[in-house]
């Protein structure tokens, strides 16, 4: 039998040929949009008297049977959207179901069902960060006192706090959630009823199968609706950012597991073992994070390289964008769950973190400080914290071991008198770094309090947002459902 759409062409596509065009197997992704779509537009046919009462109960009612159906089962439509529309006119046959696909395409389909998919992928996806960053304050909140070394190029510089580190993943975490939380809006639209890219004579209603599907609006432009997929874009570039701060937070992990860091030490249940050496503990999953980052990358640059030549107007170019989207969703929230779950479960090594925090030279710039409040300027207190360090690494000992002769070499040029130098030197450690340590969104031990309690109350407020997001959408559909439930009666 010819295909359903190819009443033009006469042939049907080879088995190989069908294998290379087909998205169906993509589309199972999507294969629930498609039918609630379907279901608006068939009620909005019926609105507008397109359909009649008889044949807009059929349709609806095949439709609903058709959500229970296994529809990744192979077949020799097209794709998901063929499917449907064939099945739905063998359950009522032509007369009715052949009249379904009025006032509408494919182009304004799928782009219907992608926008659905994302807009609810973002809403679990915003969910899942949000119980990520709860995770990390939780954490935070137990080592605000947990002193250890702050990095740059990996090379220790000031003593800060371990829950200044976890705060400060929360925060990217925070912007990754806003920014998906604003492409929703661009993404809350609907393309349903802009047709193959002009629009209808048929007297259809695009609002009101927008408003029967929960979103904001329309995409009101017809070539905008189906050719645009710059939102796609946003949404993935979003993904792919989040993957990029997750991708870090792993990459600090993987450092802090070392056993020549010792600061944390994975739960065994996040932990791979070795085929061959007996004693290993591999932050394997931490490495997948990395990994599939590079993967969501990828997948951004090809969403991207697809569009920036294509013209205006739909073109098949497009279906390829589908799996992108889909992996990079997927990928995002296991990577959110399965992190979520390895800092719940982390050992922090204290012990370890504060004895590093107090040992080398990391109070330099505590002390440096202290010479300027006694009103030094800030180049000279510099210049003779350098020498005590280079004093001290010669004789590879500590700041606080120096003797008062070493401690007087350092002031040679007298600018500061030694033995107030040295007081000021055994008076620091890292406590009183942290304690002293003031400045707004520094590691300073009340700074961490303040942080945590103002994240917290955000978390609060973004979780009301998106639960009222969530049930704006389930409320709508919920509506349609029960319009579904009258009419096929
Ligand atoms: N399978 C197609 C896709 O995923 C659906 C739209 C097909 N439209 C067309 N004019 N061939 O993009």
């Amino acid at each position: 039998m010819l295909g359903m759409y190819r009443s033009r062409l006469g042939k049907n596509l080879d088995q190989h040929t069908l294998d290379y065009v087909s998205s169906i197997s993509d589309d199972s992704e999507i294969a629930i949009y498609d039918i609630i779509g379907s279901q608006a537009h068939s009620i909005m046919l019926y609105e507008n008297k397109i359909l009649n009462k008889t044949e807009v109960k059929k349709i609806l009612a095949a439709l609903e049977k058709l959500k229970k159906q296994n529809l990744s089962a192979k077949s020799s439509a097209e794709d998901i959207h063929e499917l449907i529309e064939t099945m739905v006119i063998k359950k009522t046959g032509l007369e009715a179901g052949g009249k379904m696909h009025t006032a509408r395409s494919r182009n304004d389909q799928v782009a219907l069902d992608l926008r659905m998919k994302i807009r609810d992928d973002i809403n679990t996806i915003c969910s899942c960060i949000l119980d990520m960053v709860e995770t990390l304050i939780l954490l935070a909140e137990k080592h605000t006192a947990t002193a250890m070394p702050l990095y740059t190029h990996l090379q220790q510089a000031q003593i800060g706090t371990f829950s200044h580190f976890l705060i400060s993943y929360s925060d990217a975490l925070l912007r990754d959630f806003e920014r998906l939380y604003d492409t929703f809006e661009r993404v809350n639209h609907s393309p349903l009823g802009a047709g193959p890219i002009g629009g209808t004579s048929l007297p259809i209603n695009r609002n009101s199968t927008a408003k029967m599907l929960g979103f904001f609006a329309v995409v009101e432009n017809s070539i905008d609706a189906t050719s645009n997929r710059d939102v796609v874009a946003e949404y993935v570039g979003n993904i792919a950012i989040l993957m990029t701060n997750l991708s870090r937070i792993a990459e600090d992990l993987v450092i802090w597991s070392t056993s020549e860091f010792s600061f944390v030490e994975l739960s065994d249940q996040f932990s791979s073992p070795s085929s061959v050496m007996p004693q290993k503990k591999n932050p394997d999953i931490l490495e997948l994070t990395r990994g599939k980052t590079a993967r969501v990358i990828g997948n951004l640059v090809a969403i991207l390289s697809n569009l920036k030549g294509l013209a205006s107007g739909y073109g098949r170019d497009l279906q390829e964008i589908k799996p992108s989207v889909f992996l990079s969703s997927r990928t995002a929230i296991s990577a959110l769950v399965v992190l979520n779950s390895m800092f719940a479960t982390l050992k922090v090594n204290k012990q370890k973190m504060n004895q590093i925090a107090d040992s080398g030279y990391l109070a330099a710039l505590d002390i440096a400080e202290a010479l300027v409040k006694e009103g030094l300027p800030f180049r000279t207190a510099h210049k003779i914290v350098g020498k005590l360090v280079q004093i001290a690494h010669e004789s590879k000992i500590s700041l606080s071991e120096l003797t008062s002769s070493e401690v007087t070499r350092s002031v040679a040029d007298k600018e500061f008198d030694a033995k107030k130098l040295g007081k000021i030197i055994s008076s620091i450690n890292a406590q009183s770094s942290l304690k002293n340590r003031s400045s707004l969104g520094s590691s300073g031990i009340a700074e961490q309090n303040r942080l945590i309690s103002k994240r917290k109350s955000k978390i609060k407020q973004y979780r009301n947002n998106v639960t009222k997001r969530t049930s704006q959408i389930t409320l709508a559909i919920e509506r349609l459902s029960s319009r579904v439930k009258m009419l096929s009666k």
